[in-house]
């Protein structure tokens, strides 16, 4: 059943380290935790690395507010994020930081190559200064009057009022954020990536299977437009690293942010003793993936490749580009209480409730996804509790009870057992295929069949019966292994209620080939709660912490 194993490298986005995540931010990292805990499953060897996103003007001011050196507020961020991605069970196999000596080496490698090659160039341009911080601005943090609609208090780069698009320097009495002053127009050398020198090699890359179609298609608007040059340059003073040979320059944040993932691998690499080169180094053979929200699909799909292509390094093998949460139809929002940090969930709710519920969303598009608090609830508790977990609870107290745990030598039906085993191939395309929402709508499609089994055959009924005792073990322990099934269906989506599920079966961690096989003649363990249902004030608590927060920033 196995085929040749597979080198997979995975990644998602790497979260900027001056916010807390959110349950926006959860639907890339479980979505990819899912995709890379089924692969692993399947027994390939599949790492995924991430890191935190530490450089920039706003982590810069925000350690400058909290009087802290910005070393001392990315470090305190990354333990945040890691507990939080923790506690969600998001199995990272590496999580760095780009603010790192491996990160340093290669955006310096990166760009001295791209330099050497002629790929840089340099040019004064005119930009907004706060003469009072004595510091370049950059667009959000300068607020002004919008040129179009003339709405007051616009940003520097769009009008929320009206949507037009413009350069800072078109906004009427702009002032700076941060000082409150007028600014003046300044000029400064900056530094550039020719973007359009891979314009060829970029439009065969976007056009070879690398891309979900969306994203094609808007690739097409972006290359009638022309590919411009990318500033990747700041001033300082900044938090970031700073360019060879160009003092006082720093490289721009997302010019180290993707360069990121390679650092992260690469320390993985270091501490596992694997060959960084054989899995990175253009022609590689081994697979490399990238989660990403659709918001950052300019930075993943045109400058990342060219970079990478520029510099002797693998492209990507795909993106994977997905859709936005909402929350009961609209953006999440403080003032309603949908803006939901990781935490604020995790005080309440157990992490598999969200974690199955995206799955049951999640699909191959970019269209954003909603969070709809009552079909949550109802959806939780109908599937997993109502459906699957409920299937373990009816059968296991008659096996520990008549038959000191011990499952029977054969199956009472074996057409259905079959059934289940049979449907692994269709799921376990759907799980590659990233169509989790069809893969959740086939493992209850599952579910019902093994409870309606239970229901024709009735346990209950057959124990009060005289010698029935055997029938009574086949019935249960059959199912006791289509209840195996589906947990081996869902392993990548709960993580922990499998683990239950191991110890309360006594077997050794589920894998994808584990479906090939029956648990007879077995002795199981005492069946303990696997899982509790969703409880609607537990809902409203999260609401009401979540607008909490809100009065206390
Ligand atoms: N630091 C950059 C990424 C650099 S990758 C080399 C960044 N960070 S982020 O913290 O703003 O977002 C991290 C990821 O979460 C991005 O892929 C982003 O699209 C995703 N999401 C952030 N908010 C989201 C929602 N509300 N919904 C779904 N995904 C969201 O961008
Ligand atoms: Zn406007």
């Amino acid at each position: 059943m196995q085929h040749k194993q597979r080198q997979i490298l995975v990644t998602s986005a790497l979260p900027y380290a001056n916010g807390s995540i959110h349950i926006g931010h959860m639907v890339e990292y479980i979505q990819t935790d899912i995709w890379v805990r089924f692969q692993k499953m399947r027994g390939h060897q599949c790492f995924y690395v991430c890191a935190d996103d530490a450089h920039g003007t706003p982590i810069m001011l925000r350690a400058q507010e909290k009087n802290i050196s910005p070393e001392a507020l990315i470090s305190e961020m990354k333990e945040e994020h890691q507990n939080d991605f923790n506690d969600f069970a998001i199995n990272f196999d590496n999580y760095h930081s780009t603010h790192s000596p491996e990160n340093q080496i290669f955006a310096n490698t990166i760009y001295e190559k791209l330099n050497n090659d002629g790929h840089i160039s340099k040019k004064t341009i005119k930009q907004f200064y706060d003469p009072n911080k004595e510091m370049f601005l950059p667009d959000r943090f300068i607020r002004g009057e919008c040129p179009k609609c003339h709405a007051i208090d616009q940003y520097g780069d769009n009008c929320e009022a009206c949507g037009a698009t413009y350069s800072p320097t078109d906004l009427k009495n702009p002032v700076s954020v941060i000082s409150g002053e007028k600014p003046i127009e300044k000029e400064s050398e900056h530094y550039f990536f020719k973007l359009s020198n891979f314009e060829e090699i970029l439009r065969k890359w976007t056009r070879a299977g690398h891309l979900q179609t969306e994203v094609v298609n808007k690739l097409d608007e972006w290359f009638e437009a022309g590919l411009q040059e990318w500033d990747i340059s700041r001033d300082v003073p900044y938090f970031g690293f700073e360019i060879p040979n160009a003092p006082n320059k720093y490289f721009y944040v997302w010019l180290d942010a993707p360069i990121g993932y390679l650092a992260s691998f690469r320390n993985f690499c270091d501490k596992e003793k694997l060959d960084f080169d054989y899995w990175c180094k253009s022609n590689s053979k081994t697979e490399m993936y990238h989660f990403i929200g659709k918001d950052i699909i300019y930075f993943h799909a045109l400058f990342w490749p060219a970079m990478l292509h520029g510099s002797g390094f693998r492209t990507p093998s795909a993106i994977f580009a997905h859709g936005f949460l909402t929350v009961d139809g609209q953006k999440m929002s403080k003032s309603r209480g949908t803006f939901i940090t990781a935490r604020t969930y995790l005080d309440h709710l157990n992490p598999e409730y969200l974690r199955y519920y995206f799955a049951a969303k999640l699909g191959v598009g970019i269209d954003d996804i909603d969070l709809n608090l009552d079909d949550f609830l109802v959806r939780v508790n109908s599937d997993l509790i109502g459906k699957v977990i409920n299937i373990a609870s009816r059968c296991a107290g008659f096996i520990n009870k008549h038959f000191d745990g011990k499952l029977a030598d054969d199956i009472h039906d074996p057409v259905i057992q079959t059934a289940l085993t049979n449907a692994n191939q269709k799921i376990a395309e759907a799980y590659e295929a990233r169509e989790y929402s069809k893969a959740m709508r086939e493992i209850m499609v599952l579910a019902d069949k093994a409870n309606q089994y239970i229901d024709h055959h009735k346990p209950w009924v057959i124990a009060k019966q005289e010698n029935s005792e055997k029938e009574l073990q086949s019935i249960c322990t059959t199912g006791i292994n289509l209840f195996r099934l589906l947990i081996i269906y869902l392993k990548p989506v709960l993580p922990n209620v499998a683990i239950k599920t191991e110890k309360f079966l006594n077997i050794e961690p589920l894998k994808w080939e584990d479906t090939q096989t029956t648990l007879l003649n077995h002795q199981i363990n005492k069946f303990e709660t696997l899982m509790i249902r969703v409880e609607k004030e537990k809902i409203e608590a999260i609401i009401e912490n979540s607008k909490e927060n809100l009065t206390k920033i």
